[in-house]
């Protein structure tokens, strides 16, 4: 959830940290620091957002061409000045960032308690620095063998950069359950949580994998090995991102940024994978596996979040078109529940980072189960994408708004495929509608754009609720997960309390909720369940709930009932979902920013959870 970057090289650190560190905000964002070597090893932290830390750090000495930098997102102890990252040594010539957890961190503690060592912070990871440097003196071991041995007696997740005063060229870092790329450039080194603080300054990247330890010197190759102390070839990656991924590019907002990027996103997640013209859909990512896909007896999908809708859309396609049974299950629980599991099931992990701790604890189940596991990932080379058998990148581009936006309609994009694909091959589809369906998914970035078009009129049905304190949210079939992300997209980033349902579902407990105070976003689109949503609809209007329809261009039954209609093109039922969010997003988005909410940070929460 925090997010680290570092440097080492002929440069100054300082800009090349401070602007790391903005980039890695949406990672976490409740206190920020940053450590300078120069003549001496300084750490200068503060509460707050890194635009606090770089006022604070206005008059201070910015010397140093080696540093590295951490932007908090608080699990152990209070975000506060002292709880901020990065945490000093005994004798203050160490000092660490981590992002993570120390699980075992309290007998670690009260060993070092017991042997004469005083706690300043109530962080995990101020015991790591503490045990790092007794070894280094009491076994008289270099750096990155203390850092080793120590990082054996851990359980728990972490990344970590380690810096020391009697190096003034070379960093050590290490990870376990949590990210961390090393950058290569000229005679320098980057470490970062992700690619973001890097891009801009080499394409040359290494993602380091679970309890590996690199050790960076200026001017020299960089030394790999694992804990157990096995020396490893690092294996250099090109970055495939351009800086502009990164930039608002003149919006206001990164969210509303991501949001006006579908069509192109959609049209990324479909490049190479779709030829409508010759009637071919291919996923090369998981062709290997397709044989296991077409016989499979049930496939389960994992996913948190936003994904995690995404994955019950990817339910309705998948029965729908392969007549695959498909369960999808909150990663949090299934890793709990002991789940019936074999080597015959296929489990489909979905997940925007890739770094997700539920989700990839949910994984290691599976394995250990002996699954098939294929992940459906939108950040390359991250964690889950690596965990899995093999999988699919999305391709939607960076995401820096916390919210998850264009990542949703990627993950949708993919799985439609997935079962087009499926169908074709299994033949529970016949070529005439599969080719319709196509013909229509390709047309679709171009009504995201036209959807897109709607936004003025949108901004101006939601001022109209900017006060409302509770929303409701309803759709059925396709649209009941539509629902879901968007009732999950207005409580994350406007503090308002918003609930998602199946239509049916509300005369079984929110209808009690409603009066005219409560206004209710219906998802009624022309195909499917239309006649029972309207009357839902009506059901709404006689207990005076105030209606914002999102219907099909042309549509007159619901328009007649409802206060406020949004009209999105008319597409195939099944390929709804990518449509009729964008409104919501939309809704969201206005709400949110009329409330004069963070919309890119919104409280409490983080872009990428790396914790349970
Ligand atoms: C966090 C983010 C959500 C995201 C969820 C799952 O809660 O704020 O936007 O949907 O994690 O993340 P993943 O990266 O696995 O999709």
């Amino acid at each position: 959830m925090c997010g680290i970057v570092a440097y080492v090289g002929d440069k100054d650190a300082f800009p090349i940290l401070i602007k790391g560190l903005y980039r890695l905000e949406y990672r976490g964002y409740d206190s920020a620091g940053i450590a300078l070597l120069n003549e001496s090893l300084k750490i200068y932290k503060t509460r707050g957002k890194v635009a606090d830390l770089e006022n604070f750090m206005q008059d201070k000495d910015h010397k140093g061409k080696i540093g590295i930098a951490h932007t908090r997102w608080a699990t152990h102890g209070e975000p506060n000045d002292i709880n901020a990252h990065p945490h000093y040594s005994r004798t203050k010539k160490l000092a660490i960032i981590h992002n993570g957890i120390i699980e075992n961190y309290g007998p670690l503690k009260e060993e070092l308690i017991s042997r004469g060592y005083r706690f300043t912070s109530d962080t995990d990871t101020e015991v790591l620095i503490h045990l790092i440097e007794d070894i280094r003196q009491n076994e008289g071991v270099d750096l990155p063998e203390a850092v080793r041995i120590a990082l054996n007696q851990v359980i728990g997740a972490y990344a970590i950069v380690v810096i020391s005063d009697d190096h003034p060229d070379m960093l050590v870092a290490a990870r376990k359950g949590s990210p961390l790329v090393v950058g290569i450039g000229d005679n320098e080194y980057y470490l970062a949580s992700d690619a973001t603080p890097i891009v801009e300054h080499t394409k040359d990247v290494v993602y380091l994998d679970d309890e590996e330890i690199v050790t960076v010197k200026k001017g020299e190759k960089m030394l790999l090995k694992t804990i157990r102390n096995r020396v490893k070839t690092p294996y250099i990656q090109k970055l495939e991102f351009n800086l502009s991924a990164l930039e608002k590019g003149g919006f206001e907002h990164f969210m509303l940024k991501e949001i006006y990027e579908q069509p192109r996103s959609i049209r990324d997640s479909m490049r190479g994978r779709l030829n409508a013209r010759d009637g071919i859909v291919s996923l090369g990512g998981i062709l290997d596996y397709e044989p296991k896909l077409l016989n499979t007896h049930r496939i389960i999908i994992i996913a948190c979040g936003t994904s995690w809708h995404a994955a019950l859309v990817g339910e309705y396609l998948l029965e729908e078109l392969a007549r695959i049974p498909v369960e999808v299950e909150y990663a949090s629980e299934f890793r709990y529940r002991n789940p019936v599991i074999d080597e015959t099931d296929i489990v489909i992990a979905v997940s925007q980072s890739g770094e997700t701790a539920d989700t990839l604890a949910a994984i290691e189940l599976a394995r250990e189960k002996g699954a098939t596991i294929l992940g459906i990932c939108n950040v390359v080379g991250s964690s889950i994408a690596r965990a899995t058998h093999a999988g699919v990148y999305t391709h939607a581009g960076p995401e820096i708004g916390v919210a998850s936006t264009k990542a949703f309609t990627a993950q949708v994009t993919i799985l439609t495929l997935m079962a087009l694909r499926l169908a074709i091959k299994k033949g529970t589809i016949e070529t005439s509608r599969f080719q319709q369906i196509i013909d229509e998914l390709e047309e679709i970035p171009r009504k995201v754009e036209e959807t897109l078009n709607l936004d003025k009129e949108i901004s101006s049905i939601a001022k109209i609720f900017t006060y409302a304190r509770n929303f409701l949210y309803l759709g059925r079939g396709y649209n009941f997960p539509v629902a879901l992300e968007g009732a999950l997209k207005l409580k994350e980033i406007s503090y308002i309390h918003a609930e998602g349902y199946p239509a049916a579902e509300m005369k079984h407990g929110p209808i009690a909720l409603i009066d005219r105070e409560m206004p209710v976003v219906v998802i009624a689109t022309n195909r499917g369940p239309y006649d029972k949503v309207l009357t839902n609809i009506q059901e709404v209007k006689a207990r005076k709930g105030k209606i914002i329809a999102i219907v099909t261009k042309g549509d007159k039954k619901v328009r007649e009932l409802a206060d406020y209609s949004i009209e999105i093109p008319e597409t195939e039922e099944l390929l709804v979902p990518l449509l009729a969010t964008i409104p919501l997003q939309l809704i969201a988005y206005h709400i949110a920013v009329m409330r004069d909410c963070n919309v890119d940070q919104p409280r409490n929460l983080a872009k990428s959870v790396t914790v349970e």
